[in-house]
């Protein structure tokens, strides 16, 4: 017997959105061509449209974030919610007030959808579970274990460059062994049939078994890693949540694992360079690179607000069907 996913209600509609984790390339897809429709209301002169009118989102970030909070802070004013931004250092979480304390104290004042980040692998999944049933729970990025909406908007990034998954080669170099960003984006180029995904890092930074969990190969040399690669994202090295010393130094790593012009040199010549962000200049690349004509790093904040847009409308839509018997959203 299959387990069903905890995101989709019982129609398979998306309710929360927690993990790429069981979503089909279907579905991956047809966040990504929504998200393609949302691009234009960044240029008109009222950056808005009336589709989530009357409904509230609450941000609840308890890790640090630059990208990730204010891109679903503006696609929610894009999409005319009402946005509630909870400094959780100010809130009474600082006073000992529990996750679920402050869930149930927000839903009585009828948030509708609630975007969390926090250390904790599974907080948005346990958020999803004693939620009330109306409420959708959209994951932000929790632990090491998943970031669905940044892989989306990397998806939607590369799509754009490179519009045929199925003929792609990714090469993703850096700290595998505590990104979420990497464990979503495994998931969603596998889901949407890249044939030949590689992960490049020391060995301390790769998890165990790697290549079988995950169905990739693995490198520990950059320029053999990043060979013949038409995309190639790198990731930040993540101090915050390593126990020991994985590294020698940030100097060292660079020296090894850096992506400079000339490393870069063995990728195709029309190779996309990628980072989710915040870029440790001179530790995960040299500046040339990440600021040189391939990098489309820029461009993946950008594309966040529009895939975000469509994430959060797909969820608060079927919030629609699922609480008033319609698919009614489009009001205004
Ligand atoms: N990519 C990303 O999650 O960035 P922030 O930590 O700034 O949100």
């Amino acid at each position: 017997m299959t387990t069903p996913n905890p995101q989709l209600d019982a129609q398979g509609n998306l309710k929360h959105f927690l993990t790429i984790e069981g979503l089909s390339r279907e579905f991956l897809s047809e966040i990504l061509d929504k998200a393609e429709g949302f691009l234009a209301v960044a240029q008109q002169a009222v950056k808005k449209v009336p589709l989530c009118r009357g409904k509230v989102v609450a941000n609840l970030f308890f890790e640090n974030s630059t990208r990730t909070r204010t891109t679903f802070e503006l696609a929610a004013k894009r999409l005319s919610a009402d946005v509630l931004n909870l400094n959780i250092s100010t809130s009474a979480t600082a006073k000992g007030e529990t996750l679920l304390d402050t869930l149930r104290n927000l839903e009585a004042m009828h948030v509708d959808m609630f975007v969390v980040r926090h250390a904790s692998s599974g907080t948005a999944h346990f958020m999803a579970a004693h939620a009330d049933p109306h409420v959708c729970i959209v994951n932000a990025g929790d632990g090491r274990h998943a970031h669905p909406t940044q892989a989306m908007l990397d998806m939607f990034t590369i799509r754009r460059h490179k519009p045929d998954f199925t003929r792609l080669r990714v090469a993703i170099v850096g700290d595998i062994l505590h990104s979420r960003v990497a464990r979503s984006q495994i998931l969603a180029l596998k889901t949407l049939g890249v044939p030949d995904v590689r992960v490049i890092a020391p060995r301390t930074l790769l998890p165990t078994r790697v290549e079988e969990a995950f169905g990739v190969t693995a490198h520990h040399d950059l320029r053999e890693g990043v060979r013949d690669a038409d995309v190639v994202i790198m990731l930040r090295i993540q101090r915050e949540r390593m126990n020991s010393a994985l590294l020698p130094s940030e100097h060292e790593y660079f020296q090894l694992f850096g992506l400079t012009e000339a490393r870069l040199s063995t990728a195709q010549p029309e190779a996309i360079v990628m980072h989710p962000g915040p870029i440790n200049r001179g530790v995960e690349m040299d500046s040339q690179v990440a600021d040189g004509p391939r990098s489309v790093i820029l461009e993946q904040v950008s594309n966040g607000i529009a895939v975000r847009m469509a994430v959060m409308s797909m969820c608060l839509g079927n919030q629609n069907l699922n609480s008033q018997g319609q698919g009614e959203l489009f009001h205004g």
